[in-house]
């Protein structure tokens, strides 16, 4: 048996071999390395292919006056990408672990003045500044941003690898050439003005209507109302056809004023109706 006072000092020995063999079990640990596939809260880690990547970047026409948000931003590739182009940009990511990486990561490619990450959930997320919208997410993710998709600026470009937006029409998609596998494709919309409602041309009423960039609706002159056909907004430009007549527009405060294209060319000015 050993003694009492032998005993402590054997006990204390053990634990300042452990407490050494822990200590060097955690300095020696492997960095954090994610996986294609690794879980996440609402949507899986798939990395967007680096090809894939610039073209998206290409796509939007990402530019120093930009400010680019990526709502799930993994490994933070697009957010540090449009930092090399200039933008400033913000990365919203779930995984804290992904967000260190980014961190990382973008002092080593020297942009972290640029490139911001922050951990959150993406559906919490403010987007309400972004210029640029650079995603890889699911269908199912995508129509729950919906509404927050069509709250931002008119004329914000929403970039999407391969899933795109549900109820939306694409202004432009493209393909990545070279190593992208299945995510090579690339998809651009641009958030439309609001425009639905009642407008006053002259003695005229203008009725719209409005899902997403699509508008229907009538124009209302002495009494007699024709429907509107070929309607569109792309961001704060307004085309839409009355009778073969090509109306043209831009929307400004509660204005929209524009040309219309017929046999006499003539200009048309609405104001908004306020009910
Ligand atoms: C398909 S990956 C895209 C990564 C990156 N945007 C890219 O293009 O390479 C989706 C990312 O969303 C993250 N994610 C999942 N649910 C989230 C949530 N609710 N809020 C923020 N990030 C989330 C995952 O951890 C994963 O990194």
């Amino acid at each position: 048996m050993i003694p009492t006072r032998r005993a402590s000092q054997v006990l204390f020995a053990f634990c300042v071999t452990a407490c050494c063999a822990a200590a060097l079990a955690q300095t020696a640990e492997k960095p954090f390395e994610p996986y294609s596939g690794q879980s996440g809260k609402d949507v899986v880690w798939v990395p967007t292919p680096t090809v894939t990547v610039s073209k998206m970047m290409d796509v939007a026409k990402v530019t120093s006056r930009d400010f680019v948000m990526d709502l799930g931003s993994g490994d933070g590739r697009n957010v540090i990408a449009a930092a090399k182009r200039g933008a400033r940009a913000l990365g919203v990511e779930f995984n804290p672990e992904m967000v260190k990486l980014s961190e990382q990561t973008a002092a080593k490619e020297g942009v972290s003045d640029k490139a911001r990450f922050a951990q959150g959930d993406m559906f919490a997320a403010d987007i309400s500044q972004a210029t640029v919208m650079a995603l890889f997410l699911l269908p199912d993710n995508l129509r729950k941003l919906n509404q927050k998709f069509q709250d931002l600026r008119p004329g914000t470009r929403i970039v999407v690898n391969t899933f795109g937006i549900d109820g939306w029409e694409a202004s432009h998609s493209e393909s990545a050439e070279g190593d992208c596998g299945a995510w090579c494709s690339v998809i651009l919309y641009i958030v439309p003005a609001k425009v639905a409602g009642g407008w006053r041309i002259g003695q005229d009423e203008l009725m719209l209507e409005q899902k997403v960039q699509q508008i229907t609706g009538t124009l209302t002159s002495g009494g007699v109302a024709r429907t509107i056909e070929n309607g569109r907004v792309t961001g704060d430009q307004v085309v839409f056809s009355v009778g073969g007549v090509e109306y043209s527009g831009r929307l400004k405060d509660d204005t929209l004023s524009g040309s219309v294209k017929s046999n006499v060319p003539a200009t048309w000015t609405a104001t908004r109706l306020r009910h």
